[in-house]
C-alpha cells in the first residue's frame, strides 16, 4: 500500500475512534462521517467573517499543500461576502464549491456554515468569537481563529470553557498570533526557555503605530449596523487598539515570562482620535503588567499619525538581554553586551502561511497538536485587562477581574436592536474618565 492509502486509511480510524470518544459530533456534516461511502482526503473548510484577514486566512489555507475545499461562508454582510467570494474564485476556482445556498448571510449564519465543515476559520470582529468558537467546538469541528479571541471578561470565560472542551475532544486550535507561529520568535523563545539570559526581570512591549481605517456612517443605516460597519471604535466588538493589535506584543511577554500578570496598572486617553467617528476607544495605554515573581512589563501603544512608531518587544534577564521584533529580528546579548545570538531572517517563512501549513498538517496526518485557545484567552485578557485599568484607574487584579460580571454584548442581534452604547444627541459615544466610571 502506498503512503497515501495508509494515510488515508490511518485517518479513517482517526476519525472514528474521535467519534466514538465525542459522541460523533466531530463527524457531523464532514467528509469523514462514519457510514460515508465515499470517504477521501478532503479537508471541507468554512470562513466565518469574509472580510480582509478572513479571505487572507482562507487563502493561506487553500494554499497548503493538502486536499482543501472551500464549502462553505457566512457574513454579516451580503457586500462583503460577495467580494471575499469574487477574490477567492479568481484564484482557487477549483477548490471553492460555495453556491448561493451555501452563502450565509446575518448574525446566524454562522451555524449553519459551522456545520458544513471540518475545519473553521473564525475571523469576523474579536467580539463574536466566544460565540463562534464555542459553537464550533460544540459541533466537533477543529479550528483557526484570528486574534483576539474575546473583547471583556465573559467572553474570555467562554472560550477558557470551550478551550477545555476542544482538548477532551482532540480539536485542533490555532489562534492567529503569528508571532507564535514565526522563526525569530520560536529560536529566540527556545534559547530563552534553555536559560541564557536567566531569569526576565523586566522587558518594554510596544506597539505605537498610526491609527486604522473609518467607517463613515451612510444614510439609512441602522445604529447597529453602523456600528457593525466602523467595529474597530467599538469595545462590543472591537476591545479597543490595546486589545486588538497590541496583544500581540503582550502575548510575547507573557510567553517570555512563562506566566501571565497578578494585577496591572495603567493611564491612558484620547489625545488624537477625538472625533465622533472614532465611537468610545482610546488612541493610547500605557500599562504595568506585574507578575507574581514582582517582574515588571512596561507595555506602550498608541495610534498617533506622524510622530515615532516602534512594535517590537525587549526583555532584560538576570544574565542578559533580548530584542525581538515581527520584521525576523531576534537578539540575545550577555550581562556583558556581548551578542550572543542573531536570527538571520533571511527566507524565514511567512508566519500567517505557517499557521495553516502547520494546522492542515496535523489534520491530514490525524495528529492533535495544537491547543491554543486557552494560552491566547489568556494573553487577550491581559490586554483586556489592561484597558480595564486604563479606563478606570483602578489597579486591576486578575483573578476579581476575570471574574466580572460586565458583558458588552448586546442583549438581541438584530439590525433594529441597539447596542449598549449608543451617541448623545450630537452623535457623540461616551468615553471612559478614570475615577468617573465603573468598568467592572
Ligand atoms: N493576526 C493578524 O495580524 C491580524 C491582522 C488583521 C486582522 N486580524 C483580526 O482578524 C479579525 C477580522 O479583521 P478584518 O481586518 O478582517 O476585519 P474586516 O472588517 O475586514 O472583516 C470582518 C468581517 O466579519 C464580518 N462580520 C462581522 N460580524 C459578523 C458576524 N456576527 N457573523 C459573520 N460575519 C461577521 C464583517 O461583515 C466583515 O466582513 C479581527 O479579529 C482582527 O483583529 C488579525
Amino acid at each position: 500500500m502506498n503512503t497515501e492509502l495508509n494515510l488515508n486509511k490511518a485517518r479513517r480510524e482517526f476519525i472514528k475512534a474521535t467519534a466514538l470518544a465525542t459522541g460523533g459530533v466531530f463527524l457531523h456534516g464532514s467528509t469523514f462521517a462514519a457510514g460515508h461511502s465515499n470517504v477521501d482526503d478532503t479537508i471541507k473548510i468554512a470562513l466565518v467573517g469574509c472580510g480582509d484577514r478572513g479571505t487572507g486566512a482562507a487563502f493561506q489555507a487553500l494554499a497548503t499543500k493538502y486536499n482543501i475545499k472551500l464549502v462553505a461562508m457566512a457574513d454579516a454582510f451580503q457586500d462583503r461576502l460577495d467580494a471575499s467570494y469574487k477574490n477567492l474564485v479568481e484564484k482557487y476556482k477549483e477548490k471553492i464549491d460555495v453556491p448561493k445556498e451555501r452563502q450565509f448571510i446575518g448574525f446566524d449564519g454562522y451555524k449553519k456554515a459551522i456545520a458544513l465543515a471540518d475545519v473553521v476559520l473564525l475571523v469576523t470582529p474579536p467580539g463574536f468569537r466566544p460565540i463562534h468558537f464555542e459553537e464550533a467546538v460544540r459541533q466537533g469541528k477543529h479550528v483557526f481563529m484570528e486574534k483576539p479571541v474575546a473583547v471583556d471578561s465573559p467572553g474570555i470565560r467562554k472560550v477558557l470553557a470551550a478551550a477545555e472542551l476542544a482538548k477532551q475532544k482532540k480539536l485542533n486550535v490555532v489562534v492567529g498570533l503569528q508571532r507564535r507561529y514565526q522563526s525569530n520568535y520560536r529560536e529566540v523563545l527556545k534559547r530563552i526557555q534553555d536559560d541564557q539570559i536567566g531569569d526576565i526581570v523586566s522587558g518594554q512591549v510596544y506597539w505605537n503605530s498610526g491609527g486604522v481605517w473609518v467607517r463613515p456612517r451612510t444614510a439609512g443605516q441602522t445604529e447597529m449596523e453602523y456600528q457593525m460597519r466602523n467595529w474597530y471604535y467599538f469595545n462590543w466588538l472591537c476591545g479597543d487598539h490595546i486589545v486588538e493589535q497590541h496583544v500581540h506584543n503582550i502575548d510575547i511577554a507573557n510567553w517570555v515570562k512563562n506566566a501571565y500578570p497578578v494585577s496591572i496598572q495603567g493611564t491612558g486617553s484620547r489625545a488624537w482620535r477625538t472625533g465622533k467617528e472614532y465611537g468610545e476607544i482610546y488612541d493610547n495605554h500605557a500599562v504595568e503588567l506585574t507578575y507574581s515573581d514582582g517582574s515588571v512589563i512596561y507595555s506602550q501603544c498608541r495610534h498617533f499619525e506622524g510622530i515615532t512608531n516602534r512594535v517590537d518587544e525587549t526583555f532584560q534577564g538576570t544574565k542578559g538581554r533580548v530584542y525581538l521584533s515581527a520584521n525576523n529580528t531576534g537578539k540575545l546579548w550577555d550581562a556583558k553586551g556581548n551578542e550572543i545570538y542573531t536570527h538571520n531572517g533571511k527566507g524565514n517563512a511567512n508566519p500567517y502561511q505557517t499557521e495553516h501549513d502547520e494546522l492542515f498538517e496535523a489534520i491530514a496526518k490525524n495528529e492533535y497538536k495544537f491547543w491554543d485557545a486557552e494560552r491566547a484567552a489568556k494573553s487577550c485578557f491581559t490586554a483586556i485587562a489592561g484597558r480595564y485599568a486604563t479606563y478606570s484607574g483602578q489597579i486591576i487584579k486578575w483573578d476579581e477581574a476575570l471574574n466580572a460580571d460586565n458583558d458588552l454584548m448586546p442583549t438581541t442581534l438584530s439590525w433594529d436592536a441597539l447596542p449598549k452604547i449608543l451617541p448623545d444627541e450630537n452623535g457623540i459615544y461616551p468615553v471612559a474618565r478614570p475615577g468617573k466610571i465603573k468598568v467592572i
